[in-house]
């Protein structure tokens, strides 16, 4: 079959291609992707020459495009990837989110819509636990938790959900949904907070923790939510919803702490000069509190359960970043230096303010 597989060349499309190409050589695997800042080839060279992997550069917010490139394959099988993914991003420039996530997914599914009769068989769209909105200290997310997201990025996620989920009820599109916790792994662009924390860390720079850093996520290693998508594709019903994630709930500052005694013993440095990096600086606005999700679903139905636990994946993850120097100066050039200048410069003069007491 020819599986259309949108954002391919970011963070989890890539590791959902380097793991399924060699896997399926019965399906052809299309990349489409605009390869925005938060994509690299270079997260492909393993698979790029493989017969059954193609890369189509196409904008999925361009509706003419997105048309073409359908008429042109006819895929059965859709895996959308693609998005704006980041939260910080999103407060500060919330456009590319509506254009991308939105009006994308829109595109998506009018034109899987309007493939020839009995071509499309399967729509599977990937997505957030962060539409759910934040959680108290108790109690986790499940697939009939309502909607109430925080923020520009949760709320354009959670606006593509709806329109997967009513795009099946009213046209009977073949749709499926996965929620999934926070991720981490290999290839995630140095925007995100643990590979911002390690690289930082090996270089003994500043490590900025949001508010207390008392905020609570479920972290999920990347391999371990590709293999659950496949497992819904291959195993969950149309129409229904599988949240996804590995029970491993820890404190922001918890994962600091972690990741500098991991970066401190493989660089043989004093764990204590890199705890003193931390510095508590001014909250996200809307930051949610705590996601956790209950994946009993997605277990009893798909036979899928986490391979990974957080200790084993976040220390194969922080010697990936201390081994991969070229990729990592490849993602840190342009772009990446510009965003971290306009955000923890933002949160810099926030701080004066709120010291000084000073106006707007
Ligand atoms: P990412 O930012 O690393 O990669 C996004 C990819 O989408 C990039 O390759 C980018 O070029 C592409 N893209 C962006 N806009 C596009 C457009 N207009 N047209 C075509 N391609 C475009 O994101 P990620 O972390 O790999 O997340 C992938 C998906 O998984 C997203 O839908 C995200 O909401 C969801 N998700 C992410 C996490 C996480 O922890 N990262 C957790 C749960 C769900
Ligand atoms: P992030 O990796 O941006 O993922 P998300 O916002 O989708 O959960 O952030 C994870 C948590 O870490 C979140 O609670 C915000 C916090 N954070 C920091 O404390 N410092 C940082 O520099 C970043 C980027 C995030």
């Amino acid at each position: 079959m020819d599986i259309f597989v949108t954002g391919g060349a970011g963070f989890i499309g890539s590791n959902f291609l380097n793991l399924l190409v060699p896997r399926h050589p019965e399906h052809r695997f299309i990349n489409v992707d605009t390869l925005t800042y938060a994509a690299n080839l270079k997260n492909l060279v393993s698979i790029a020459d493989r017969p059954n992997y193609l890369l189509e550069r196409v904008d999925i917010a361009d509706r003419s495009a997105v048309r073409e490139v359908f008429a042109r394959y006819s895929p059965q099988i859709v895996v959308h990837f693609a998005a704006e993914s980041h939260v910080d991003r999103s407060i500060h420039a919330p456009d590319s989110f509506i254009e991308t996530n939105i009006t994308g997914t829109f595109n998506l599914l009018e034109a899987f819509r309007a493939l020839p009769a009995g071509t499309g068989k399967l729509f599977h769209h990937v997505s957030t636990d962060e539409v759910y909105g934040s959680l108290g200290e108790k109690g986790l997310f499940t697939e009939q938790t309502a909607y109430d997201p925080s923020s520009p990025y949760s709320a354009s996620k959670a606006s593509s959900d709806h329109l997967v989920r009513a795009y099946h009820r009213t046209y009977g599109l073949p749709a499926k949904i996965t929620n999934c916790s926070n991720n981490y792994g290999p290839y995630q662009f140095p925007e995100k907070l643990i590979p911002l924390i390690i690289l930082n860390a090996a270089e003994q720079k500043p490590l900025p923790v949001y508010g207390q850093g008392s905020n609570v996520r479920d972290w999920l290693y990347v391999e371990d939510h590709c293999e659950a998508i496949w497992a819904v594709m291959e195993k969950g019903r149309l129409g229904h919803t599988y949240n996804v994630g590995g029970r491993n709930e820890k404190k922001n500052l918890d994962v600091v702490k972690t990741i500098c005694s991991l970066v401190a013993r493989e660089q043989g440095v004093a764990e204590q000069t890199l705890l003193d990096l931390i510095r508590f600086v001014p909250d996200r606005p809307g930051h949610d509190q705590r996601y956790a999700i209950d994946a009993s679903k997605v277990i009893a139905e798909c036979g899928w359960k986490p391979k990974r636990d957080f200790e084993s994946g976040i220390r194969d993850t922080v010697r990936w970043y201390l081994q991969n120097a070229s990729w990592v100066n490849d993602v840190r050039s342009g772009e990446y230096r510009q965003w971290i200048e306009t955000n923890y410069a933002a949160r810099q003069t926030q701080s004066t303010r709120e010291t000084t007491g000073g106006t707007p």
